[in-house]
C-alpha cells in the first residue's frame, strides 16, 4: 500500500525518490484509500515500464513503432473525442470516410467515391466483420436455393489467429490448407479441392503472418472462376491484406489482387502495420454497398443525429484514424512508396548478411512479399544449437527475434523472422548482423549442453 499520510500531499516539492510515496512497493491488488502525487506516481509508473522491451527492436512485430512528433499531436488533439459520436465530431467523421475512399481508390475500387467500409480497431476486429458478412451473404444465397445452413466452412491458407477466432466464435468449419514441404502459402489446386456448396469463401492472405508471402490471389479467383463454370459454385473471396493491404499498391502496382478482381468481395488491412498509423486502426471495405449485409448495419439516434454503425465495438478515439489520414497527406503514394521499399532492401541486405553467415538458409528474402526475412538452420548439418538459442543470445542486446514453429503440416520446421519496419535504418541493421555474429561466436565457443524449447525460447505471439 502506498502511505496515506495527510501529510504527502502537501509535500510537493520532495524529490522524488526520497519521497514516502517513492519508498514503498506499488499496490499491485487493491487501489489505495487515498490520494498520492501525481508527479510522483508518475515517475513510478513510468519506470516499471523501463522493463518492457524497446520496441524499436522488437523485430517480432509488424506493428508501427516509430511515429513523427505531429503525429502524437494531432493525437492528442482527438484522443477525448469519440469516434464513434459522428454527430458531435463530425469533422473526424468526415476524415474516417475520406480514409475509406482513399483506400478504396487505393485498392481499384470500381466506385471509389461510393465505397462502402469502416476503420477498426486493427485488423482482428476487420476480419470478424468480413467474415461475418461472408457467413450472412452465404445463408441467404443457401435460404434462397432452399438449402442447409447447417455447415458453413471457410478455406483459408496458414492463417493468423483472428481467423481461427472467427470460425469458433461463428461456428464456421476451419479448412486451413496445411503447409506441405516447401509450399508454404496455398495454392488454387488445394482451395478447389476444399470448396464446396457449404464453403462461405476463400481468404487468401497477402503476406503470411508466418513467413511474409503473398498468397496468390488472382489465380485463386481464377480457380474460382473455373469452378462456377464448371460446378455452379459461386465462392466470393475476402483478401487478408493485414500487411500487403497497404504494401502491393506501393510496391507491386501490377498484382492484381484487389477489386480488380471481381470476385474479391472484401479487404482487410492493419493501419497500424505497413499503413505506417499508430496502434489501433484497422480497415474493412466491400466491393459494392450490396456485399455488406444490411442486417449488419445499425442505426443509433441516442448520441444525436442518425448514425450508421457496422463495426465490433463501438466508443473508440479518433486519433489514430485521423494519425492515419496525416500520414496519407504527408507522405503521398511516393512517400509510402519510399518507405516501403527501403524497408525491402534492408531486408534484403539483412537475408544476404544472414545467409551468409553459414548456419543458416534463407527461406524468404523480403523481395515480392512483406519487408521481412526468414530462415531456417542448414539441413543435413550437425548444429550445436538451436534457433530459440540463437534468439535468446540476441535478446542479452535488447533484440526480439522470434524464433518459432510452423503451423500444420510443418510443425517439425523451427524459423527465425525479422520484420523490417519504418524506422529500421540501414545502420540498424549493421548493428544487429554485428550482434548476429557475437551471438553466433558466442554459441560456438560455449556450446550449448540442453537447448532452449519452444517454451522456455520465445512466449511470442505474431502481432
Ligand atoms: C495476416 C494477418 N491477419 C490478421 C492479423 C491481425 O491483425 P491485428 O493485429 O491488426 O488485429 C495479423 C497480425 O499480425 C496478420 O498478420
Amino acid at each position: 500500500m502506498l502511505h496515506d499520510k495527510d501529510s504527502v500531499g502537501k509535500r510537493l516539492d520532495d524529490d522524488i525518490f526520497a519521497s514516502l510515496d517513492a519508498s514503498v512497493r506499488l499496490p499491485k491488488y487493491k487501489m489505495p484509500e487515498q490520494e498520492h502525487n501525481p508527479r510522483v506516481i508518475h515517475r513510478l509508473v513510468a519506470d516499471e515500464l523501463l522493463l518492457d522491451g524497446n520496441s524499436r527492436q522488437n523485430l517480432a512485430t509488424f506493428c508501427q513503432t516509430w511515429l513523427e512528433p505531429e503525429v502524437l499531436d494531432l493525437m492528442t488533439l482527438t484522443v477525448d473525442k469519440n469516434l464513434v459520436d459522428k454527430d458531435e465530431y463530425p469533422q473526424t467523421a468526415e476524415i474516417e470516410k475520406r480514409c475509406v475512399h482513399i483506400l478504396a481508390d487505393l485498392w481499384n475500387s470500381p466506385d471509389s467515391a461510393n465505397a462502402t467500409g469502416t476503420s477498426t480497431t486493427g485488423s482482428s476486429e476487420a476480419a470478424m466483420l468480413g467474415g461475418m458478412a461472408l457467413l450472412w451473404n452465404w445463408r441467404a444465397r443457401q435460404k434462397a436455393q432452399g438449402k442447409s445452413i447447417e455447415k458453413p466452412n471457410l478455406v483459408t491458407g496458414p492463417v493468423q489467429v483472428c481467423w481461427h477466432k472467427f470460425c469458433r466464435y461463428w461456428g464456421v468449419e476451419l479448412r486451413e490448407i496445411p503447409m506441405e514441404n516447401d509450399r508454404y502459402i496455398m495454392n488454387a489446386d488445394e482451395v478447389i479441392k476444399r470448396c464446396d456448396e457449404n464453403t462461405i469463401g476463400v481468404v487468401p492472405t497477402l503476406g503470411v503472418t508466418f513467413t511474409g508471402q503473398f498468397e496468390p490471389v488472382k489465380e485463386v479467383s481464377d480457380a474460382l472462376d473455373k469452378l462456377e463454370g464448371d460446378a455452379g459454385l459461386n465462392i466470393p473471396i475476402h483478401v487478408d491484406g493485414a500487411s500487403g493491404g497497404f504494401l502491393a499498391p506501393f510496391l507491386q502496382p501490377e498484382l492484381v489482387w484487389d477489386f480488380r478482381l471481381p470476385r474479391v468481395k472484401s479487404i482487410n488491412a492493419s493501419g497500424h502495420k505497413f499503413g505506417l498509423a499508430p496502434l489501433g486502426v484497422g480497415w474493412i471495405l466491400w466491393h459494392n454497398a450490396e456485399d455488406l449485409p444490411e442486417d449488419l448495419v445499425f442505426r443509433v439516434n441516442y448520441l444525436g443525429g442518425d448514425m450508421v454503425d457496422f463495426a465490433l465495438n463501438f466508443s473508440r478515439p479518433g486519433s489514430q484514424v485521423v494519425a492515419q489520414y496525416y500520414n496519407f497527406l504527408r507522405l503521398g503514394k511516393e512517400g509510402y512508396r519510399r518507405i516501403h521499399s527501403t524497408c525491402r532492401d534492408i531486408a534484403l541486405y539483412l537475408a544476404d548478411g544472414i545467409g551468409d553467415f553459414g548456419p543458416f538458409e534463407i527461406i524468404y528474402d523480403g523481395s515480392d512479399g512483406i519487408p521481412a526475412l526468414s530462415w531456417k538452420l542448414k539441413e543435413g548439418v550437425e548444429h550445436t544449437f538451436n534457433l530459440y538459442d540463437f534468439a535468446d543470445r540476441l535478446k542479452t542486446r535488447g533484440w526480439q527475434v522470434p524464433a518459432y514453429a510452423l503451423p500444420p503440416n510443418r510443425e517439425d520446421l523451427v524459423i527465425q523472422r525479422i520484420l523490417v519496419r519504418h524506422g529500421f535504418s540501414r545502420d540498424m541493421a549493421d548493428l544487429l548482423l554485428d550482434d548476429c555474429k557475437r551471438a553466433l561466436n558466442h554459441l560456438n565457443s560455449h556450446p550449448v549442453t540442453t537447448s532452449l524449447t519452444e517454451e522456455e525460447g520465445s512466449g511470442f505471439k505474431h502481432g
